[in-house]
C-alpha cells in the first residue's frame, strides 16, 4: 500500500508521518518511510541541488527535470521493491507535489507535467494521499518563527503559495484518493483522523 502525503510547507507532514509509522509498527506492518525529492544516493544529491538557495537561475523546466529525475530513482530502486514485498510505503510528498508546485505554481504545461509524472512515478498511483490542509498565513507565520531564512522554494512568496495551493485543491477535485486533513487541529486529532482513514483501508484490504 502506497501512502502520500501533501501539502504547503510546514503544514505538519513530518510529524503525521512519524505518528502513522509508528501506529502501524505497533499493528505488525513492515513499514517504510520516504521523502521526496531525495531517499536514494542520486536523490539526495538533487535534494540539495534543488533546495540550495545558491542554485539562482535555475529554470522551470530544469526544476521540474530534477524533482522528477529524484522520483524515478526512488520510485525504481525503493517503492517498487518495497511495495512487492507487502510493505506499506509512507511517502512525504510525491508527484501530486510537482503537479502543484511545478505545474500550478511555476505555470508549467499541466499536460506535460502529467505525461512526466506518469513517467517518473513509474505508472504509481498511491492508495490513498492526504492533504494536510493549513491557511497561507499560518505557512507563512511557521516560516517565519523557524528564524532560518528560507529555501529556495520557500522563497517563491506569497503569489507563488498561492498559485500551489489553487493547483492542489484542482487535483483533490479531480482525484477520489484525497483525504484532506484539518492542519490546524491538534497533533492528536489529525493522528486519529489519519488513522481511522488508514485502518478503513488496510481492512477492506483483508477482505477482499
Ligand atoms: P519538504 O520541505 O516537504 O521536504 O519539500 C521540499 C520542497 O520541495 C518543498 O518546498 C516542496 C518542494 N517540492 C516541489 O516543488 N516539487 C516536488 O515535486 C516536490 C516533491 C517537492
Amino acid at each position: 500500500m502506497l501512502i502520500t502525503f501533501e501539502g504547503l510547507d510546514f503544514s505538519g507532514k513530518s510529524t503525521q508521518i512519524k505518528l502513522l509509522a509508528d501506529r502501524l509498527k505497533q499493528e505488525r506492518h513492515e513499514v517504510l518511510v520516504l521523502r521526496e525529492p531525495g531517499g536514494t544516493s542520486i536523490g539526495e544529491k538533487i535534494r540539495t541541488v534543488l533546495l540550495d538557495t545558491k542554485s539562482t537561475g535555475m529554470t522551470a523546466a530544469a526544476e521540474f527535470l530534477l524533482y522528477s529525475a529524484s522520483r524515478s530513482q526512488l520510485v525504481e530502486h525503493v517503492m517498487k521493491p518495497a511495495l512487492a514485498s507487502g510493505t506499506v510505503v509512507l511517502c512525504d510528498r510525491f508527484y501530486d507535489s510537482s503537479t502543484a508546485y511545478q505545474g500550478w505554481g511555476r505555470e508549467l504545461p499541466l499536460d506535460i507535467v502529467k505525461a512526466i509524472n506518469y513517467l517518473a512515478g513509474g505508472g504509481l498511483v498511491p492508495d490513498v494521499t492526504f492533504f494536510i490542509d493549513i491557511p497561507l498565513h499560518e505557512v507563512e507565520r511557521r516560516i517565519a518563527e523557524r528564524g532560518e531564512g528560507k529555501d529556495r522554494i520557500e522563497s517563491g512568496g506569497h503569489e507563488f503559495y498561492e498559485k500551489v495551493l489553487k493547483g492542489y485543491k484542482s487535483l483533490m477535485a479531480e482525484h477520489k484518493r484525497f483525504v484532506v486533513i484539518d492542519g490546524m487541529k491538534s497533533i492528536e486529532v489529525i493522528h486519529d483522523a489519519i488513522w481511522k482513514a488508514v485502518s478503513a483501508k488496510l481492512n477492506k484490504r483483508v477482505i477482499h
